[in-house]
């Protein structure tokens, strides 16, 4: 998984860098011999062309009609790691070597426009120069009728066009015997050097009819030289034939020139045929561009349409700049949809990642704790296994050495006796030992949980210790309060009844089903339960017990063998008031049995009797007192206010109030007495009284009068009692 996500952060690092930093497809060297309009114009078609091939640079180089330049810029673009080369070689002779050279390499080689001495190239590219000198020479002599006299100026001596252009011109004079050719000067493509031929010119001017330069800039530059020179001004040609502000065409329209010729650019074209060889498709070895003569007569048409043309390559300049935009948007927006694919992607899987671990985690953690519960289920199984019988001999022990018998059997009975019981102590403790060290990582852990409930225990404990002497002495039957032991064990049973029924009357349960059942019906003073039996455990039954009202006012003691203190947590949980451990000390359960009836809050004066005398000595009590619990103190103003309702129904007894509080007969009485130290008839009757004294202090009701009012029905049993309850006669208040 941690591979997987590594993986998928270095593909994003690719994706990344190879969307932001695009390679280009084809690198095209363009090896210009010069830099001028007609070579600008080129150029910029050869651009605008590429705009329609993704992924196609262009790499320029100029070398100012310099050869030896020429010769390096070559080198450099092939070094720079161009795929194809076109190139105008400025001389023949000079510039063949290097262009071979290239071809060589196996990189493809486009000349164009001027030619090489060798055949070592992919493609050529060409107007006719020939033809175009020769066409020139017929304008001339057509337009000179035939007679006149013509000096030509040439293009750069060893480049193509110039020869070509030299031969066409005068193989077409020397068919028109009535022209002559005055002087054929050297130039070298540039107006400078039509200038400086004509300044240098030393025969005369003035019978001169025509001048033919080989390019446009040249015959311009001638023009300046005669204008200088203040000469008969003949007629200017030249060729090119440029569109635009000061091309040829231009030129011709506004009579600076005679005529031109076209020699096509055609920069579109040039880098088609790069493409097609670069993309391996049939493209065209050797190319002859067509091109036209410009005249007055047609350069006005001709500057129209070229005008159109630039407008419209402008235009679609703009366009493509527009669409280039747009395109360099949408390259952004894919590189931020994937980057957002990718995050994603990652986000889930790290999602994944982390759930899984989760999971596994929350998995172990079970495994773990079922094997703890397991574990201490097992610990605990065997716990009470051993502390039942060790409780059973070592309490029956402790009675029997006490006996009067036993105390007369001698020294030796007796010293025996305290051997078989010092080792009884020994193996408790020794199987406690065993018990703890064996469920020591489980208490560890969980007793870090329950520190705060152990802090209870251990004030219950220490409360324990305080009354442990204090074992009630022994009373009569009819005084002794009630306990119900709820045990599986009839060893355990007989054992606490025997240890018990000095002091109480002891009923038994063997589970908590039956338990619950004698629970309701006896309603004891106090429960001392078991908590592992069958049928119903102890937490449940105790839990019922408290959850029931005719018997949730009975204190429970639990006593087991589940020692750890997540067990007697348990215990407490459920409602239970004590929590004695297996094997336990018959003191000890007789002090906690003695101390929490004691503690019981008996609410004294539920009808106003309750002294300031009794409220000082509940205060001082030594065992301090359990407050009453919301259900009890709840119960308890339910029965006072349906007392004082009905105190004038002299029919109201305890069957009507039991019934009122869901309670039987018994309940009833078991549950106010237990709570109140009175019995319910008691208590109606202090209410009677109470409200009677109350009635004959505040009001001029004659005795008869109050006595019906409260729920006599003979005035004289009314005064009778009255005079019991406070010691004075109901007259001595009337
Ligand atoms: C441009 C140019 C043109 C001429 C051609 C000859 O660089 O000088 O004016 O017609 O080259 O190659």
């Amino acid at each position: 998984m941690r591979r997987l996500l590594y993986s998928l952060i270095a593909l994003t690092a690719i994706a990344f860098v190879s969307c932001t930093s695009e390679k280009p497809k084809y690198i095209i060297g363009v090896s210009q011999c010069s830099e001028d309009i007609w070579r600008n114009w080129q150029n910029s078609e050869m651009k605008m062309e590429a705009n329609f091939h993704e992924g196609v640079e262009l790499h320029f180089a100029a070398a100012l009609d310099n050869s030896e330049r020429q010769i390096q810029q070559i080198d450099s673009l092939v070094e720079s790691g161009i795929d194809l080369l076109i190139v105008a070689p400025n001389q023949i002779k000079n510039v063949t070597p290097a262009i071979d050279h290239v071809f060589e390499q196996g990189i493809p080689v486009i000349v164009f426009e001027r030619k090489t001495d060798s055949r070592k190239y992919t493609a050529f590219m060409s107007a006719d120069n020939y033809e175009m000198g020769r066409q020139m020479g017929e304008y001339i002599a057509t337009v000179l009728n035939g007679k006149g006299k013509v000096i030509e100026i040439l293009g750069l001596k060893g480049s193509s066009p110039a020869d070509e252009r030299h031969r066409g011109f005068i193989d077409a004079i020397d068919g028109n015997p009535g022209i002559k050719v005055a002087a054929s000067l050297q130039g070298d493509w540039t107006e400078k050097a039509g200038y400086d031929a004509i300044m240098n010119y030393t025969g005369t001017l003035d019978d001169i009819d025509f001048v033919f330069a080989h390019n446009d800039r040249t015959a311009i530059g001638a023009r300046k030289a005669w204008l200088e020179r203040k000469g008969r001004l003949p007629h200017f040609c030249g060729i090119d034939g440029l569109p635009g502000e000061n091309g040829g065409i231009q030129l011709v329209r506004d009579s600076l020139l005679e005529a031109s010729y076209i020699y096509p650019t055609r920069g579109d074209q040039l880098l088609q045929t790069a493409i097609a060889i670069l993309e391996g498709k049939p493209y065209q070895k050797e190319t002859k561009l067509t091109s036209a003569i410009v005249t007055k007569e047609n350069a006005n048409v001709l500057l129209l349409e070229s005008d159109e043309v630039m407008r419209q390559s402008e235009r679609l300049e703009r366009l493509n700049l527009q669409a280039n935009g747009y395109l360099r948007q949408l390259a952004n927006q894919r590189i931020v949809t994937l980057m957002a694919v990718i995050m994603i992607g990652m986000l889930l899987l790290l999602f994944v990642f982390i759930y899984r671990y989760l999971l596994q985690k929350a998995r172990l953690a079970d495994e773990r704790n079922l094997l703890e519960r397991e574990q201490l289920e097992f610990y605990t199984q065997v716990s009470h296994e051993l502390r039942t019988p060790l409780t059973l001999i070592e309490g029956p022990l402790t009675q029997l050495a006490e006996t009067k018998e036993m105390k007369e059997a001698g020294a030796d009975a007796s010293g025996l006796m305290a051997i078989v019981r010092r080792n009884t102590r020994q193996l408790t403790e020794l199987i406690n030992k065993m018990l703890d060290a064996q469920v020591k990582s489980d208490l560890i852990n969980k007793d870090r949980r329950q520190s705060s409930s152990q802090q209870t225990e251990t004030t219950k404990g220490n409360d324990m210790l305080t009354t442990i002497h204090e074992v009630a002495e022994p009373k009569d039957a009819s005084q002794q309060a009630t306990i119900l032991i709820v045990d599986d064990n009839a060893d355990i049973r007989a054992y606490l009844r025997n240890i018990l029924q000095l002091n109480y009357q002891v009923n038994e349960a063997a589970d908590g089903q039956q338990g619950l059942a004698l629970a309701n019906e006896i309603v004891p003073d106090l429960i001392v339960s078991d908590v592992m039996m069958p049928v119903m455990n102890g937490l449940e039954f105790c839990q019922r017990v408290k959850g029931n009202l005719a018997t949730s006012h009975i204190p429970v003691i639990l006593l087991t063998a589940r020692a750890m203190s997540s067990q007697q947590i348990e215990g407490y949980e459920s409602g239970a008031d004590a929590y004695i451990t297996k094997p336990f000390s018959a003191d000890v359960l007789l002090a906690r049995i003695s101390n929490l009836l004691k503690s019981r809050r008996l609410l004294k004066g539920l009808f106003g009797t309750d002294s300031e005398e009794e409220r000082t000595k509940e205060k001082n009590a030594k065992a301090p007192q359990q407050p009453l619990t919301e259900k009890e103190d709840g119960f308890l103003t339910k029965f006072r206010e349906f007392i004082e309702k009905n105190l004038a129904d002299s029919d109201l007894g305890v069957e009507t109030i039991g019934a009122e509080l869901g309670l039987s007969r018994v309940q009833l009485y078991r549950k106010v007495k237990a709570l109140t130290g009175q019995s319910p008839v008691e208590l109606l009757r202090t209410a009677r009284l109470q409200k009677g004294r109350q009635l004959l202090e505040t009001t001029d009701k004659t005795i008869s009068e109050v006595a019906y009012e409260v729920g006599f029905t003979a005035p004289s049993y009314f005064t009778k009692c009255f005079k019991d309850e406070f010691g004075i006669s109901p007259s001595d208040l009337s």
